[in-house]
């Protein structure tokens, strides 16, 4: 065992690391990009300024991040023969598949990017995987739709450009709504990094191997995907509708998060380090309400959702655990009024995740962080002789 006597299962109590990049204050409900309160930065900045900061440290100045966008337009195609990769996915793939299989498959038309040493080399890889996935996640959608390829136009800003690349129609341009643009944006910028969590341990410790970034961001894609962690966003959702489809009686649901011997949990609710509020939460949740206002939606979910937490918030079971509705509990309502199919939900969160992962893999390697290799406490047999299987 290495002299190693205490599990810590699920790292409930270890840090792995020390990081400069997001500061989480799990009582207050604190969250901070590079000391920047995330409800100032919702309320004033945009997605790629926020990218900018958290990857390099600093609010970037205009000169800096005007050349930022230059090198993420210089990037923004994908070698053709990756839609060769698309095409062996059936319609019927789930999108955080097919997105972590061409992110992947970025490492082979670019294989400089992977054992990338100094901040120049990693800036070459950084700009490529921020301007390429926003394609490949498009390009999931419209696999699944059986809609052709698009690229987008790179005159429009970020967020515009992937909404386009989304729904643009061969016979109707798509013209979006500046609610939606701008509704987007904001749910980017509270998703984009949250320190230690599940995925982004995940790409600190393939990267930490050396596998390149593009690898790392992948199995990144991958940890997000589970329902646990990004996917709980298309899980609330399933969840909200089976209860609208049920009558619109959440009392029965909230029986069955409690119950022991039920395996149902109130998807978007609870959270690792958040014993109070999500601050993400509260403000998704607002911006729920002012978009679907805008656009003129009136989704019964959301009445259900608002009586979920209502009811779940005054009861004993989840006051006692520290229960709270999470970033994911709200965010699906909004996806969905913009149009944004649920199986693309989890793709929506990656997208929003992509500049932390990628902070949080450069902040590794330029610390040179030692390999991730943890030690166990071995349960299994103890030393036994060979036996032939006829005599088994
Ligand atoms: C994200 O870590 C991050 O920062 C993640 C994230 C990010 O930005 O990267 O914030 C994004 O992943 C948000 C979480 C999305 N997941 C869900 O909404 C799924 C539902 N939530 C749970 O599975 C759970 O709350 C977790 C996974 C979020 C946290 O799990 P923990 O910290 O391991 O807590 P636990 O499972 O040990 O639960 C503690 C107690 C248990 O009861 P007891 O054994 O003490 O009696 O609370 C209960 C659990 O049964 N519990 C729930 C519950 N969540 C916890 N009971 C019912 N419904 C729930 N949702």
């Amino acid at each position: 065992t290495g002299g190693v006597t205490t599990i810590d299962a699920g790292f409930k109590n270890t840090s792995s690391c020390e990081s400069a990049i997001t500061f989480l204050d799990g009582e207050k409900g604190i969250l901070r990009y590079r000391g920047y309160s995330i409800e100032e930065l919702a309320k004033k900045s945009n997605f790629v300024e926020v990218s900018y900061l958290l990857i390099f440290g600093a609010l970037p100045t205009c000169d800096e991040l005007a050349k930022f966008k230059a090198d993420i337009r210089k990037q923004s195609l994908v070698d053709e023969d990756i839609k060769k990769i698309l095409d062996g996915f059936p319609k019927s793939a789930h999108p955080m598949g097919v997105l972590s299989a061409l992110t992947s498959a970025l490492t082979a038309f670019s294989p400089k990017s992977v054992d990338v040493d100094s901040p120049e080399e990693m800036y070459d890889a950084i700009v490529k995987i921020y301007a390429k996935l926003p394609v490949l996640a498009s390009w999931a959608y419209r696999k699944e739709e059986g809609l052709p390829l698009e690229y987008g136009d790179n005159s429009l800003g970020y967020v515009e450009n992937f909404l386009k690349m989304m729904f643009d129609l061969p016979n109707e341009v798509y013209k979006p709504n500046p609610v939606i643009i701008k509704a987007l944006d904001k749910l980017l910028i509270l998703h984009a990094d949250h320190e230690q969590n599940c995925s982004t341990s995940t790409v600190r410790i393939a990267g930490s191997s050396h596998a390149g970034l593009f690898a790392s961001i992948s199995a990144g894609i991958s940890a997000l995907w589970g329902r646990l962690h990004g996917g709980a966003n298309q899980a609330v959702i399933e969840m909200l509708e089976e209860i609208k489809e049920d009558g619109g009686g959440y009392e029965k649901y909230i029986a069955k998060a409690k119950d022991k011997n039920d395996p149902f949990r109130l998807m978007g609710f609870g959270h690792r380090v958040y014993k109070n509020f999500d601050p993400r939460a509260n403000i998704i949740k607002v911006a729920a309400e002012e978009v679907l206002a805008d656009l003129g939606i009136d989704d019964p979910v959301l009445d259900i959702a608002r009586g979920l937490s209502t009811v779940a918030l005054e009861d004993e079971y989840f006051k006692s655990r520290n229960l709270y509705p999470n970033v994911d509990f709200y965010s699906g309502i909004i996806y969905r009024a913009l149009g944004i199919p649920i199986p693309m939900f989890t793709v929506m969160f990656a997208l929003g995740r992509l500049p932390g992962w990628i902070a949080q893999w450069r902040e590794m390697r330029l610390r040179k962080e030692p390999i991730g290799r943890p030690r166990q406490l071995y349960i299994g047999a103890t030393g036994r002789p060979f036996i032939e299987k006829e005599e088994r």
